[in-house]
């Protein structure tokens, strides 16, 4: 998620007035909030700004050793974002633990809180960092869902369905747009079979290609990205 974040954000970093970043409920050790604030700094611009928000005081007070001000710095927050105004908000693995029914309400509290132009990247990975699903929101709600797999462990795109966005996992039933997609991927990729001959990756593409053949909106790869969303 990182690198898709450089990828498709660096732009909107490098034109902020105040590049700041805040990943919000990053856990019990602030490892997500050290690499991305790393990440970004090696590939976007140098003087970004990364605060670390934690709901949990234990967790703010364990971080403090990670701490590197002004660069990076954790504090107590939640969704109002301690009154701070980010351009960027990563959001992971935090709203799963929320009802369905609470997400539009914190999406618009992070939305409302961003600086101009700024964005809420929200979702879910499994625990090892090999399924994962994002959406990308601003102040209108949310834009595009990303789905990345490390396809060399990957059977297939079914599983994913585990790991949606929470504002998705429970809409995984016929009739739910987002069902509809999982079963179109799954059915382009066993179709895609025989290039698996080609990898993993190979096969992806192909599944992918034919999913936007078919109508789907699927958005061309962002520049230097990985992955297809
Ligand atoms: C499962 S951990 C996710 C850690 C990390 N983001 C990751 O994906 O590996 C969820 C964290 O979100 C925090 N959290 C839950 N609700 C929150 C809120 N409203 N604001 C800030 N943090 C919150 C919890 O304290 C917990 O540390």
């Amino acid at each position: 998620m990182d690198n898709w974040i450089v990828a498709t954000l660096a732009e909107r970093l490098r034109a902020a007035a105040d590049p700041l970043v805040v990943d919000l409920g990053y856990g019990a050790t602030p490892v997500t909030a050290v690499e991305l604030r790393a990440r970004l700094a090696a590939a976007v611009r140098p003087d970004v700004r990364l605060v670390g928000l934690e709901i949990d005081p234990a967790r703010v007070a364990a971080a403090a050793t990670a701490a590197d001000p002004p660069r990076l710095t954790f504090a107590r927050g939640g969704f109002e974002l301690a009154g701070l105004r980010p351009v960027l908000v990563r959001a992971f693995n935090v709203l799963r633990q929320y009802d369905e029914n609470e997400v539009p309400g914190a999406w618009r509290t992070m939305t409302a809180a961003l600086a101009p132009g700024g964005v809420l990247v929200e979702g879910t990975c499994d625990e090892l960092g090999r399924l994962a699903s994002w959406l990308l929101i601003d102040a209108d709600g949310p834009r595009t869902l990303t789905l990345a797999a490390k396809l060399t462990t990957l059977s297939s795109p079914a599983e994913l369905a585990e790991r949606l966005p929470k504002a998705l996992i429970h809409r995984n039933i016929p009739g739910e747009p987002v069902h509809d997609l999982i079963r179109a991927l799954n059915d382009a990729w066993q179709s895609a079979a025989p290039y698996a001959t080609f990898g993993p990756r190979q096969r992806w593409l192909r599944a992918v290609t034919h999913l936007k053949d078919t109508g789907w909106p699927v958005l061309a790869n962002p520049p230097g990205g990985r992955g297809c969303r």
